[in-house]
């Protein structure tokens, strides 16, 4: 029994050190040309390589990131199963760096980053936390997660998923009949929705003329979610008033994007967060466990719903 590492070398490092000792029975590859195709039952990669066919023994694929959208599910036999990466690391990236955006764009930070370049020294009246709402779609593993750390900076926190759910201190609203009230009161909006068929091109001008006047976006979902031209109208038209984006559509953005140098936008090269090698071994580690023992792997995606 094999399982075939596809990732980069000093992640493969760590996972083979981890795995040594976690699995011995399992062998650990780091090198499809020198695997017998029949022995590999799991593969660890970002995306499915196109000679998939010939793991006629795969049992699972595992996702090196917390996003599954660069895979063709519907091409994956039937029998395999995807799970996305659940880690403790990535979340702990993601909650900082949604901090530091609801905090920069709290404080005006883009604001001062523009009048700083043109030597300009102007304060601008600022409003307490508990004046501003900051509302997340998506309150799944990463959504639930930086509500839970923006907790003590006593912001209004309120939150939007598919289906209904209850978090302590926060305002959840679900679906479709629950999108525009969420929307209408939200001051800082967070996207760390998965990119399915339903969330493509979900940031577009009609749900950011539903937010207040004044308004702010943080973009780390996927770039596909996000209309780039009615998000520069908006910012342009004065109704937004800044972005914090970390993910586009292409990447990197082409030069002379519009994005690279707009004064209301901070833009990061994906980076939000990052999996990390020793707490994402442990948990494919403890997924292959679980899957032995005949449980579901904790982060199996549900073919249906594309997440
Ligand atoms: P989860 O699957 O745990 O959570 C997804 C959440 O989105 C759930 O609450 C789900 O609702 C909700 N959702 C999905 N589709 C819809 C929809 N159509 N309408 C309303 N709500 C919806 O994912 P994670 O939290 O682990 O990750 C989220 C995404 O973050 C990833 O898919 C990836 O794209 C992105 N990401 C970005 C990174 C970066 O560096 N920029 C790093 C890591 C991840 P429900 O609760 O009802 O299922
Ligand atoms: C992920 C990412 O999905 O890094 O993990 O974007």
């Amino acid at each position: 029994m094999t399982l075939l590492f596809n990732s980069d070398a000093e992640r493969g490092r760590v996972f083979r050190e981890a795995f040594a000792i976690a699995l011995p029975d399992l062998a650990f590859s780091t090198d499809a040309a020198t695997v017998d195709p029949q022995d590999v039952r799991y593969l660890v990669t970002w995306t499915a390589p196109d000679d998939l066919d010939r793991y006629a023994n795969l049992e699972i694929v595992f996702s090196i990131g917390a996003g599954v959208d660069q895979f063709r599910i519907d091409r994956l036999p039937a029998a395999v199963k995807l799970v996305r990466m659940v880690e403790d690391g990535i979340v702990r990236m993601m909650c900082e760096y949604v901090a530091l955006a609801v905090l920069a764009l709290h404080r005006n930070l883009h604001t001062y980053f523009d009048q700083q370049r043109k030597h300009e020294w102007r304060g601008i009246p600022q409003k307490q936390a508990a004046a501003r709402n900051v509302g997340v779609l998506g309150l799944g593993i990463l959504g639930s997660a930086v509500l839970e750390r923006l907790q003590p900076f006593g912001f209004g926190l309120s939150g939007w998923s598919r289906s209904p759910r209850a978090i302590d201190g926060v305002h959840c609203y679900s679906g479709q009949d629950g999108l525009k009230s969420f929307l209408e009161k939200v001051d800082i909006l967070v996207c760390l929705l998965p990119l399915t068929d339903e969330t493509r091109s979900f940031l577009n001008a009609e749900l950011f003329a539903t937010l207040p006047l004044g308004a702010s976006l943080i973009h780390a979902g996927r770039g596909p979610q996000l209309d780039h031209q009615a998000l520069v109208d908006a910012l342009d038209r004065g109704h937004l008033s800044g972005a914090v984006i970390d993910v586009t559509d292409p990447e990197p953005l082409p030069p002379g994007h519009a994005f690279w140098s707009h004064p209301k936008i901070i833009l990061t090269p994906h980076v939000a967060s990052v999996t990390q090698a020793d707490t994402a071994a442990r948990a494919i580690i403890d997924n292959i466990k679980r899957h032995r023992k005949g449980q579901d792997p904790i982060g199996l995606v549900d073919r249906a719903r594309g997440y």
